[in-house]
């Protein structure tokens, strides 16, 4: 994870100073001229991991669940470092011997994230967040695309949304750009206000507000007071682009003072699409006011709430439209997000990126929907982070299933099937994956269709191997 490269960005004592640490050096020049050379010698970037560190980053040493970011000290100047931050409480096993130059802080994270609001601070383009339930990832790469067909746009990389991700992004931002389209997430209550308050958005996506991490917030409500935290950080009658089909989301919104442009199916929405057709693994074709006729080729409907997200951004900020849906069409899903994949004749959605009840329901919609298919089944598998409702949670999401074969694996298993016998669907259980494999392997054939869904932690992907395809 590097926020590497461009311009230079902050003097060795500006560093120090944005964060107020004490900068130490074992070898400070004393010849005036050198001296000045060296506190005149800017970082150019910022490394959490010296294997892609670059020469002259700054390093900053974190701690994680079983490493300390710290032991890594002297391999990150060897490397090339300018700089690199330690905090006090482990200064004394360097003091006298630094491998060179440090900024003493308390926290590295802290610093980190003080480091680049000053940065941020410093720049003037344009800067949209992005949050939600689900679909973050793939609406802040739809936005980032249409935008940049216009401007020099930063985006986040992958999935870099949390309280490392969004500062290391933040000082990716360079004067070229005119747009920064920055993904922000959340695990516990007022984590997106404080990246919010660091990142200043001047408009927000908000995706949905569903269920996910229900278990860190308690309840619905507080889920969607939790997304819309991130409009109360976008200036008053600043936009808000919010996903119209979700009502929590939108009733969580109703008050505050910024202009929500909404987008989606529902009828109310500003940005809106009509004469859906979908085109099973063609993606789907649509058309918005406004706009030529939009081909997606991403898979599922509701990869067309997020293209229409970016094109309610696109009308906002008057991309052109041509340009709007021709970057639209040439986007590729994510890995393990709707990919579709051949296998023996028959068709693999994998979607076993992550999975909540919202996410099941899109992707057993498309499965319902897939055309010209002679057999449905959705693997089923754990929907985690969902607390003391999981059961009816899975229960619920289960009676989803239409026009499917629902084959359930793993803790809930008993649930998906309890929800699919009840919404008169085949349901079956097993007792792992090798068995679930080892069923699937026989059943594919020419006309098959089948959807892999579960959350990251549930190791779908290992499934996807066991089948004998790429995970
Ligand atoms: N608009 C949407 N509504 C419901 N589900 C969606 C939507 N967009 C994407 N998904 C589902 O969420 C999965 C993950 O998509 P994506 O990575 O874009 O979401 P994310 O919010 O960034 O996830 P994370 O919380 O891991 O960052 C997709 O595979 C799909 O199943
Ligand atoms: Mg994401």
């Amino acid at each position: 994870m590097t926020a590497a490269t461009g311009a230079p960005l902050l003097t060795l004592p500006e560093v120090a100073r944005a964060v107020t640490g004490d900068l130490v050096a074992r070898e400070v020049p004393s010849r005036p001229d050198a001296r000045e050379a060296f506190l005149r010698q800017a970082v150019d970037g910022v490394s959490i991991d010296t294997r892609t560190l670059t020469p002259g980053q700054l390093f900053v040493p974190l701690r994680g669940g079983n490493t300390d970011g710290h032991r890594f000290l002297a391999e990150a100047f060897r490397r090339g470092a300018a700089l690199a931050f330690c905090e006090r409480e482990r200064y004394p096993e360097w003091e006298g011997h630094e491998p060179g130059p440090l900024v003493l802080v308390e926290d590295a994270t802290a610093a980190l994230q003080r480091l680049a609001r000053r940065f941020r601070d410093g720049w003037h383009g344009r800067l949209i967040g992005v949050t939600g339930s689900a679909g973050k990832t793939t609406t802040k790469d739809l936005v980032a695309a249409v935008l940049a067909t216009a401007v020099p746009t930063l985006k986040t990389e992958g999935n870099l949304n949390n309280h490392w991700g969004v500062p290391l992004t933040l000082l990716r931002l360079r004067p070229e750009h005119r747009f920064a389209v920055i993904e922000i997430a959340m695990n516990h209550p007022g984590e997106i206000a404080g990246l919010a308050a660091m990142a200043r958005p001047e408009a927000a996506v908000i995706t949905n507000a569903g269920s996910a991490h229900l278990e860190g917030l308690g309840s619905l409500a507080a889920i969607a007071r939790e997304k819309a935290s991130l409009a109360a950080a976008v200036p008053p009658g600043g936009p808000v682009f919010a996903g119209a089909d979700s009502p929590r989301l939108m009733a969580a919104l109703r008050g505050m003072k910024v202009r929500v442009v909404s987008y989606g199916f529902a009828a109310a929405a500003a940005v809106r699409a009509e004469g859906l057709t979908d085109l099973g693994p063609e993606g789907s074709r649509f058309t918005v006011a406004g706009f030529p006729t939009v081909h997606l080729k991403l898979v599922g409907r509701h990869q067309v709430q997020n293209a229409l997200a970016a094109l309610a951004v696109a009308r906002e900020y008057a991309v052109d439209p041509a340009a709007a849906v021709a970057a639209l069409a040439a986007q590729r899903s994510g890995k393990g997000r709707m990919e579709v994949r051949a296998l023996r004749g028959a068709t693999l959605l994998v979607d076993c990126y992550n999975a909540n009840p919202e996410s099941t329901r899109a992707a057993l919609a498309t499965l319902a929907g897939w055309p010209e298919a002679t057999r449905r089944i959705a693997v089923l598998g754990d929907m985690l982070e969902l607390g003391g409702d999981a059961p009816r949670l899975h229960r619920e999401t289960g009676e989803a299933a239409r026009d499917a074969e629902v084959w359930a694996v793993g803790t809930y298993a008993g649930e998906w099937a309890a929800g699919a016998t009840r919404a008169g669907v085949t349901a079956r259980r097993f007792a792992d994956q090798a068995a679930l494999a080892e069923a699937l392997r026989e059943a594919l054939a020419p006309g098959v269709v089948v959807l892999i869904k579960a959350s990251r932690g549930a190791g779908f992907d290992a499934l996807v191997r066991r089948l004998g395809a790429e995970a």
